[in-house]
């Protein structure tokens, strides 16, 4: 209820004027009686993933606080966790404003952000503050900007390297499409010396801090069934701890109509659910239950978390569907993951 009128006054703005209110209102709220506008209980629904034990399936996915500033309101909503990032080395501004735009009837956003944020330090200090009891905080790695492509990997190393005593877990970002040249990171050698790269850091990590904090890959969803199945092969090969699908897409299919279909930037929320479905599905033929799969991309409703669930996912993660729906999604979701279990 409360959501709608805040939803009413918020998309009287552009989206990122709204995401700032949104992300301030909450940062000052949480852990107060005022949270007492978006906290809720959601049922107690555990899921083991990737050894990690989280408390219901649904997750906030990344992109949302980048810098790890609203954590502690996130978990009061009622999220199984919460994936803070994409975080880079260094800060920087990200591309040009706007760079976001609401597709209302579609119940899509078009992004180019390009990993705006405040740096891996300023991160790491937000999560050491943050207080969100069992809620899992993910931590969202990626490269900066200015870093050629060829260095990328040791964009990832720093930021694995400062983030890991302080993550439930770490996904690797290589799939945005607002980072030139990123996603060519997903493909043959460059994705094999990345991933061999970060499974030896996490084996260096893990003996020095005592504990061991699973890595997942997060992926695009227009790769091509080929491209799909030699990340997997890749994957497998590494012995990867998961893997997330899917980030935005390039695809402008089911939106053509509308005019913000010509932005540049990837395209997330209602017309990229049967896709990231799609690609999900292939992923679990290729990787059966060796590797556990994190599935995201237009989840609208329980029903569409169940798809993917369905398909091989063991849980799910909502950005546009949140935005369009409030903190109600996280517990309708959950509800309808218990009465199909
Ligand atoms: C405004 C915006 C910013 C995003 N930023 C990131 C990001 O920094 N890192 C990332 O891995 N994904 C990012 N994403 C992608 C989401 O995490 C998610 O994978 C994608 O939006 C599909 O899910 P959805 O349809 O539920 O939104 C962003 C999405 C949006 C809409």
């Amino acid at each position: 209820m409360f959501y709608r009128l805040a939803q009413k006054v918020l998309f009287q703005t552009n989206p990122e004027v709204a995401h700032a209110i949104a992300m301030t209102g909450i940062r000052a709220t949480s852990h107060t009686p005022l949270s007492c506008f978006y906290r809720q209980k959601v049922p107690h629904a555990p899921v083991e993933f990737m050894g990690v034990t989280f408390p219901n399936p649904v997750g906030l996915a990344a992109g949302m606080d980048k810098d790890g500033e609203a954590i502690n309101g996130f978990a009061e909503m009622g999220f199984g966790h919460v994936e803070v990032g994409t975080v880079t080395p260094r800060p920087q501004p990200g591309n040009d404003k706007p760079r976001a735009f609401r597709l209302k009837p579609a119940r899509a956003i078009i992004n180019r952000m390009g990993f705006n944020n405040k740096g891996v330090d300023n991160l790491v200090a937000n999560i050491k503050a943050a207080n969100p009891g069992d809620c899992v905080i993910g931590v969202n790695i990626g490269k900066n900007k200015d870093t050629p492509l060829e260095e990328g990997k040791n964009d990832y190393l720093i930021c694995m390297e400062k983030v890991y005593e302080v993550s439930g877990y770490i996904a690797v970002n290589i799939s945005s499409p607002n980072t030139p040249g990123l996603r060519t990171l997903q493909y043959g050698e460059m994705l094999d010396d990345l991933l061999g790269s970060l499974k030896a850091k996490q084996a260096e990590l893990a003996e020095k801090h005592g504990k061991y904090v699973p890595v997942a890959l997060k992926v695009a969803p227009d790769l091509s069934d080929e491209e799909i199945k030699s990340v997997c092969d890749a994957l497998l090969r590494h012995n990867f701890d998961g893997v997330i699908a899917t980030n935005t897409t390039l695809s402008r299919e089911g939106v053509e109509h509308l005019p913000e279909h010509g932005e540049a930037g990837g395209l997330s929320g209602v017309p990229l659910r049967e896709r990231a479905t799609e690609v999900i599905k292939k992923l679990h033929q290729h990787l059966d239950t060796r590797i556990p799969i994190l599935g995201c991309g237009g989840i609208d409703s329980g029903a569409d978390a169940m798809e993917k669930i369905e398909v091989g996912a063991k849980m799910v993660q909502i950005y546009t569907g949140f935005i369009y729906n409030g903190p109600e999604l996280i517990k309708s979701i959950t509800e309808e993951f218990i009465k199909r279990k």
